[in-house]
């Protein structure tokens, strides 16, 4: 596996793979990697002949009050999982060449991106568009994958895309969960042993609010109601948010018609936990 922390470098090595016909998978990643983000790297592997990660904490996405400095970081165990997997590169730029000095252009997906956590996390999406259109301009991928966990982030991207004209296909991935039921995020890692069995109210939620529309329950009023009350039963988790709305849109939606995203953040300690699942009448 080849190791690139330079833009430059990257860019001829992928200029190179295009001109030799090769079809270029970025997976794009802030690192501390887990089975979640080898899922992508897996998926990517089927996709193309070339497959590029991208590890980079990026700086723009986080506002001050926000966990960018603590944000865990192990860039040698990173290393070790994706050689295993058969990575081609691993693409590592230092944040001063992704972000120089005097940089002041930015993407705003201006309706998706105050909604959800958009309303919680001023500024995130816009750092997390910027920053995506960066890598997809530097490493100049024909796909790119990003997991369904992040499941707003994956519908900015899409628009984004769209809306740009990038020639890129944007794959959505399964959100991978622990035996126990917990999404796989980095953030785990700031989870008590306690914490961990309160976050698991989570994914709980989730599969009871299946359960109410599988019983014929359709008003979001009463889905919600249930949702916050099965993750407020522990004293450790606080609720950001839980909001049903269009998969697409991601307006609030009243009822379900056909189907629906049920999303959440929650926070249990220092973590700032999400999740969701997709409702179907
Ligand atoms: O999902 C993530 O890890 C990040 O938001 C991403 C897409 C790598 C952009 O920094």
């Amino acid at each position: 596996m080849r190791i690139i922390d330079q833009i430059r470098e990257m860019r001829c090595w992928s200029e190179a793979g295009r001109r030799e016909s090769n079809h270029i998978v970025l997976v794009p990643t802030m690192g501390f990697l887990h089975e979640g983000h080898l899922s992508l790297v897996r998926e990517g592997r089927k996709r193309g002949d070339r497959l590029v990660v991208s590890v980079f904490v990026n700086p723009t996405q986080f506002a001050l009050n926000e966990d960018y400095t603590a944000y865990p970081r192990d860039l040698e165990r990173d290393r070790g999982l994706l050689e295993k997997e058969g990575v081609d590169v691993l693409f590592h730029p230092p944040v001063e060449k992704m972000f120089p000095k005097g940089s002041q252009t930015t993407v705003e997906v201006e309706r998706l991106s105050p909604l959800l956590c958009g309303a919680f996390r001023l500024g995130h999406f816009r750092g997390v568009a910027t920053v995506v259109l960066k890598l997809f301009n530097i490493v100049r991928p024909h796909v790119a994958i990003f997991g369904s966990k992040d499941y707003q982030q994956l519908q900015i991207i899409r628009r984004m895309v769209e809306d740009l004209n990038f020639d890129v296909e944007v794959v959505g991935s399964p959100i991978v969960r622990g035996k126990d039921g917990l999404a796989m995020s980095s953030r785990n890692a700031y989870l008590s042993q306690e914490e961990r069995q309160a976050a698991l109210s989570l994914s709980r939620s989730l599969r009871k609010a299946e359960s109410l529309v599988r019983q014929g329950e359709r008003e979001s009023g009463r889905i919600i109601h249930a949702v916050r009350a099965e993750i407020e039963k522990g004293p450790l988790a606080r609720v950001e948010y839980v909001s049903l709305c269009h998969p697409a849109s991601l307006e609030k939606v009243e009822k379900i018609h056909d189907e629906a995203l049920l999303a959440l953040a929650v926070w249990i300690g220092k973590a700032r936990l999400i999740d969701n699942t997709i409702l179907k009448a």
